[in-house]
Order: structure tokens, then sequence, then C-alpha cells
């Protein structure tokens, strides 16, 4: 039986950014297109281009950086937000714009105030009016799954009659269930007259923790879209997550018989990716990239597993790009076999990246006796962020105990400088931060601070993920080591370094401005991230 091909719209960069804690920088959004581009996504909304001069810029950057993939902006059926849309995606080398209207008669009468003749004509119109801009426009329904079917199908009709190639039917609340998503995909397919000269898309939000299910019923009822992001990551309890849809589709070829362009050997590489950018891991049970996902506690399990993995593994580990290895690297390990397993992680990296890495690397080994996968995906990610250096760390001593103020002395380095500050905290973390602002004379707050294990054991690397404020912008950053205050340390350097950047920018005038600027609104889907100054460093 020949198979449909399923193509997968990624929206990791707009709807997955919108949500708090997940707003990213230009340069962070352009590395995470690249991996999405690698994934092999189909179409890859890059944002919201009339929402912010930011969101402009990525916009236009991803679209001028990736090859083989649909660039796609949204815009709300507006002439001047089409027109920003165009504008960003135009150098594209296959543009999108992704207009939208809502279509329940809640939204119609309480949000838009408009009849759902006036929704109509308007829906056809920026149809029309987007593709005199460009031959691919897709359009989105709005709350779809709380619109009258007759009228949707209408919509529809008009849409695809205007030059709308794709159709969109959102689950804009996460309110659908998969019967309702066979029921409506079915209709539509059924009744609209024109359905063969578009797509129909389904768009679902995981309210009910149903937006996977949603998706795949409304996949098999005909919907040749997927709409989702990396991990589910979306706003209010997110979207669906594009690993488990390609990998339901995968392991469950049967009920679902299509073809995907999904490389699902990138899925766990563009999962610690996010992690790295924007320091939110996914729940360790979360499916498919979850640290548990592959684990096997208990002793029954192990037992089966060794015996035949079938008996408790339905996909393999190796298949979403989770490396399972005991090849374990040390202190004697020589720079061919560290390379050789950089290469065999996927990690394809250049002569002087790979030398400065295996001096890190032999570094680690001085303290830490077994060097394992994860150890090594940290080592290399952690050196991989393209921060400023400014500051960096020399030496750093501190006293701390349960009967004392703990005390931190920290030496910094800048060019050819060193700068020392000694100062007292709660903690010896605390400590040392406020030493870092003495030396930086540039105040700030700590906004958010974690601390991960990278691995189990004793000598595990510790990762530490923090938020700093100076009141003007947010700024994260990541440090790794197997000393935890260490790993505070570089970890608030990262993220001064974007701090202090971005203050010298400012005073010198260069922030960054896109070209041919459109006017720019703070629209309503923007507005957590638009706190969130977009600098970080993960
Ligand atoms: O959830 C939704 O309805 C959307 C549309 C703007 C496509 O994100
Ligand atoms: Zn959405």
């Amino acid at each position: 039986m020949e198979k449909d091909r399923i193509y997968i719209f990624d929206t990791t960069l707009r709807d997955g950014e919108q949500a708090p804690g997940y707003s990213m920088n230009l340069e962070e959004k352009i590395r995470m297109a690249l991996q999405l581009e690698a994934l092999g996504v189909d179409i890859l909304e890059a944002g919201f281009a009339i929402a912010s001069p930011g969101d402009f810029a990525s916009v236009q950057a991803i679209s001028k950086e990736v090859k083989n993939v649909v660039v796609a902006s949204l815009s709300r059926a507006l002439e001047k937000d089409i027109d920003a849309a165009y504008e960003a995606v135009k150098h594209a080398k296959r543009p999108r714009i992704h207009t939208f209207l809502a279509t329940s008669d809640l939204h119609l009468q309480y949000k838009l105030k408009m009849s759902r003749d006036d929704a109509y004509t308007k829906a056809v119109a920026m149809v029309k009016y987007a593709r005199n801009l460009t031959g691919d426009v897709e359009f989105s329904l709005e709350d779809a799954t709380r619109t009258d079917l007759d009228y949707m199908c209408k919509v529809v009709e008009g849409v695809i009659a205007a030059g709308a190639s794709v159709v969109n039917l959102p689950d804009t609340v996460g309110y659908a269930t998969p019967e309702d998503m066979t029921r409506m995909i079915s209709t539509v397919m059924n009744k609209v007259p024109n359905m063969d000269k578009a797509i129909l898309a389904v768009h679902c939000h995981n309210d009910l923790g149903l937006a996977v299910a949603n998706s795949l019923a409304g996949l098999k009822a005909g919907a040749r879209q997927a709409e989702c992001t990396i991990c589910g990551i979306g706003e209010r309890a997110g979207n669906a997550a594009v690993e488990e849809i390609v990998m339901g589709i995968r392991t469950r070829n049967d009920s679902y018989p299509f073809e995907y362009n999904i490389n699902t050997e990138e899925i766990s590489r563009s999962s610690r990716l996010l992690t790295q950018i924007t320091g939110v891991k996914p729940n360790p049970s979360k499916a498919i990239v979850g640290a548990n996902a592959f684990a096997h506690e208990s002793g029954i399990h192990q037992h089966g597993m060794m015996a035949n993995s079938l008996t408790y593994e339905i996909m393999t580990p190796e298949s979403v790009g989770v490396m399972n290895t005991s090849l374990i690297l040390g202190k004697h390990s020589g720079q061919h076999a560290f390379e050789k397993r950089l290469a065999d992680l996927g990690y394809t990296l250049g002569k002087e990246e790979i030398k400065s890495l295996f001096s890190e690397f032999k570094n680690l080994a001085d303290r830490k006796k077994t060097i394992v996968d994860r150890d090594l995906i940290a080592l290399v990610e952690s050196s991989s962020q393209s921060s400023p250096v400014t500051w960096e760390l020399e030496t750093f001593v501190v006293n701390s105990g349960n009967l004392m103020t703990s005390t931190a002395c920290v030496t910094l380095r800048k060019g050819d400088k060193t700068y020392q500050e000694v100062a007292m905290g709660t903690g010896p973390v605390y400590a040392s931060l406020r030493a870092v602002e003495k030396i930086i004379r540039h105040p700030f707050s700590l906004e958010d601070y974690s601390l991960q294990a990278v691995t189990e054991h004793r000598d595990a690397l510790g990762e530490v993920h923090v938020k700093i404020t100076d009141g003007r912008g947010m700024y994260r950053g990541r440090g790794v080591s197997t000393d935890v205050i260490e790993a505070s340390i570089l970890s608030c350097l990262s993220a001064v370094n974007r701090m202090v950047d971005d203050a010298a920018s400012i005073s010198n005038g260069k922030t960054l401005k896109p070209t041919s600027p459109p006017h720019f609104e703070n629209d309503m889907l923007r507005s957590h991230s638009d706190k969130e100054k977009e600098n970080s460093d993960a």
C-alpha cells in the first residue's frame, strides 16, 4: 500500500517560544532553526514578525540561514501584519505567510466583535492579499474545534478558493478529544468541494493532555500537516510534541501508515539543544526524550530486556539518537579515541575545536575517573555556546560551614588584567556571586538558579543554570564542573558576559535593527516573553 506523506510544521520558535521561560535570542533561534533543519522538519515557523523588532529580525535571519525548509511567519488577518510577515520571510528559498482569524462564535462575539459573515469576508480578502505577495499561504481558523462545522466548511472552501495552499484547524484551547478531531477533519474532507486543492493541518494544544492523540486522530482522518513543537513546549500546557507524533507514526505504522521526512536520530539532539538554550530540562518521565524514557530499573524488566529487548522496549534508544554504549573514557584515553567517540555521538567538529575540547577533557579526566557520553555531551555543548567572553574565571576560594557566614574570594580575568574581590553571603554560592558582582561593578540580581547532576555517580559533573537581571534585561547562563561552586560561578559569568556585552552595545548605539522595520505591535500572543529580554546564554 502506498503511504501518504505527512508534513511536519515545527512551531518551536513561535508557539513554543511564547511559553514562559522559553524565550531565545537571535543567535539561539538560529542555532535551533539549523537543528530543526537537520531534524528534517518540512516547515519551520520562525516567529511572529509584527510582534516585536526581535521577532522580525529572527524570522528574517532564519529565512536567510536555512536552505531546505519552508520558512513561515505568523500574521493576524491584517494587511500590515501580512506585509511584515512577507518582509521577514521573503529571503527564504521557500517563504510562507501564515495568517489566522478566529472563527468560533465565542471569539467572534467577545474578542473580534465581528459577525460570521464579516469574518468570512475578511479571511478570504486577507488570503488573497497574501497570495499577491507569495505563492505559499496558510490560513488558520483559530479556535476551530469550537467552531460551527457548517460555517467552518464555508470558510475553508472560501480561503482555498482565494489561494490558500494549507488550511489549519487548530485546537487552540486544547478542548478537543480524538473523536472530535476525527469528526471535524472527516467532515471538512468530505464536505468541502475544493478540498483537493489544499492540505489540511492540525495544531493541537495540550490542556487535557490529548495534543498528540488528537494530532494522530486528525492525521488518520485525512489531515496531512501536523503542527508541533520540540518537547511539546508552548503556551499553558503546551503543544503537541513533534517527537511523540513522529515516533508514534514510526512505531505504530500499522495504525498510522504515513511517510515523513524526519530524521528520528536527531530527536535527542534537538531536545538537548532546547534544554541547553533555555535551561529547562524535560520531565524525566517525558516520552521519547525524558532521562528515564529508556531506563529499565525493575529487576523483572532488566531480566526480560537481557533475554530479548523486545520484551519491554517498543523502540530503541538509538532510533531517537540516544547512544546506548558502555564505552568509557578516562585520563589515559588519547585524542584519537576522544575524537572517535565524539564522531559516534554525531559531533563533527573542526581540528581547532577538537584540540581545545581535548584539553578540557583532560582537565576533567584529572578530576573525574570515568567519563561517559553524558559528560562528553555536557562538555561539547557547554563549549559550543557562542557567548562573548569579557570576564573569565581565574581562581576562587570559599570558606563555608554551618557555624559561620560564608566568604568567597574570587579572581576574574578581563583581557590581560586580573581583578580580585572578597564577599560574604548566606551560603558559598551567594558569596561567590556577590564577589563577581563587586568585580564587574554592574549590579544584578539572581532570578533563578538550578543545579543538576549530569550523571549519577559521586564524582558527577554538576550543571548549573542561572537567570540574572540588571533591571533592563534577563540573561541566562550555564556552567558545568565537578565542583558545584565553580559551575555556579561559570554559569553566572556566562550570563554576566551577555549582560555587559548588551550594555556595551546599547551605549554604543549598536542595538539590532532589522532591515525595513515595519510598525511593531505588542500583540497579546507575546505578552509574557516581552518581559524576558531576549538575551541569554544557555
Ligand atoms: O493555537 C492556535 O490557534 C495558534 C494559531 C495562531 C495558529 O497558535
Ligand atoms: Zn497554538
